[in-house]
């Protein structure tokens, strides 16, 4: 099938250090909020932890390959902050500079530009005990480590993603407690929407200051659906898209939050020029998608206004219904995202992807279900390019099988099947469909 992908598109495929990296106490590292968050009694589905995962602080040459051997343009990959300042300040470890440095090196001579990720989700403990996103003087901290990274790094890396999904921070890491640090505060998460865009900002100001000259954040967006066409329906969707998607792209690409206290909710804790500061800091405005979500007004005796529920005649992942599928909301949201700003930056499709049941022990996977996915989505991303919305770059999550969060290493994502017990990577039939594929757009932009 032939995509209508623009000339020049790019791809990329990602992962992010905790989830493949392993070796949890070498070099240096720190102790990190997933260390404490996996250690909770009933934390993490399959008991599981993140070690030895896939083994790649190791082996990091095995997945440079795996990525050259796709021919991407790009590959998304996470730097731990807990390895570079264990201890959440001060001098960086050079031990662990000196790995990213190597594995920038090894993607540099594969002829894949590195596109490194500051924050995916772990901070050390000790900036986690001083309150971490609930304490603005995160941002600082946060962008002190940003400058020890580009210091080392900045004269062969020029693109960043600051931080990855501070929805799921907020929502999943300080709301609901189910992501770490496993806090369960409710609304009482809200400031940390604010004090993580303050930190992307004061990093975005460290990255530049170091030379970097593609700076973004990836927002996780969802396409909401009311359930029923009520008035009650409508006004939990609109609530809901207010915190999993708008208050957290709207300061960015407008300098602004939504009405939050028409919602009930108290204001943001904003000082300054911190408005200003958060809406100059995008080169690019990056987008993980997943899934739609469907939501109904709450049952009586909720704490929260509103409840999510399955999506109606639609097929679904390997986590059942909670992860419908429906290429087309990712088109929508596309569009009306143009729509709502028309100055929107070229946006990059950071993370898309889907599990499946998938055996444990090495060999050929035929995942038909999750080409069928990746297809679906990247004509949807070609539908909204058509429609005039500027998606430069899509990303397939994941490169590899690794561990996923609280569910462990229950859901496969990767384009490349990993034996936990061995280390041993089988391309799956995805990863051929995904090299060929662009192959051929090399080829018809060579025409
Ligand atoms: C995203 C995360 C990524 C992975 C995928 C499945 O929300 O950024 O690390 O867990 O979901």
């Amino acid at each position: 099938m032939t995509l209508a992908l623009p000339p020049g598109f790019r791809f990329s495929a990602a992962t992010s250090a905790f989830q493949i990296e392993g070796s949890r106490d070498v070099d240096g590292r720190g102790r990190s909020i997933w260390d404490d968050f996996l250690e909770a009694p009933g934390a993490i589905v399959d008991g599981s932890t993140a070690d030895p995962a896939c083994d790649s602080y190791r082996h990091p040459e095995s997945d440079v390959a795996l990525a050259a051997g796709l021919g991407l343009d790009r590959y998304r990959f996470s730097i731990q902050w807990a390895r570079i300042q264990p201890e959440g300040r001060g001098r960086g470890n050079l031990v662990a500079l000196d790995h990213y440095s190597r594995v920038v090196d090894l993607l540099l001579d594969a002829g894949v530009t590195p596109f490194p990720t500051l924050y995916h989700w772990e901070m050390p403990v000790a900036v986690e005990a001083d309150g971490g996103w609930l304490n603005r003087d995160t941002a600082a901290r946060f962008a002190e480590y940003a400058a020890l990274v580009v210091e080392r790094l900045g004269d062969r890396v020029s693109h960043w993603y600051t931080l990855n999904e501070p929805a799921m921070t907020t929502l999943q890491g300080y709301a609901t407690g189910a992501l770490a640090p496993g806090r369960q505060l409710l609304f009482g998460a809200l400031p940390t929407v604010h004090h993580q865009l303050l930190a992307h900002a004061a990093a975005f100001e460290a990255l530049r200051a170091g030379g970097a000259q593609q700076i973004g954040l990836v927002n996780n967006h969802t396409w909401v659906l009311p359930l029923h066409d009520t008035d009650a329906d409508r006004a939990a969707a609109h609530m809901y898209d207010m915190i999993h998607n708008r208050v957290f792209s709207e300061p960015l690409l407008d300098g602004m939050y939504p009405d939050l206290e028409s919602l009930g909710f108290p204001p943001m804790p904003v000082q300054a020029d911190d408005m200003a500061r958060i809406r100059a800091s995008l080169d690019f405005y990056g987008i993980n998608f997943y899934n739609p979500t469907t939501v109904t007004s709450a049952a009586p005796d909720s704490p929260i206004p509103f409840g999510i529920v399955p999506t109606p005649g639609v097929p679904v992942t390997g986590f059942g219904a909670e992860w419908p599928i429906m290429p087309s909301a990712l088109r929508d949201l596309l569009v009306d995202l143009k729509r709502r700003h028309p100055q929107l930056p070229p946006v990059i499709i950071g993370e898309n992807g889907a599990s499946f049941p998938e055996p444990a022990t090495a060999g050929r996977v035929d995942d038909q279900n999750r080409i069928d996915y990746l297809t679906g989505h990247l004509a949807a991303v070609a539908e909204a390019i058509e429609a005039g919305v500027d998606v430069e770059e899509y990303t397939v999550w994941s490169l590899l099988d690794n561990w996923e969060w609280a569910d462990g290493y229950t859901q496969r994502f990767g384009l490349v099947h990993v034996d936990f017990e061995t280390g041993e990577r089988t391309p799956k039939a995805s990863y051929d469909w995904y090299r060929d594929l662009i192959a051929q757009h090399r080829e018809e932009d060579a025409r």
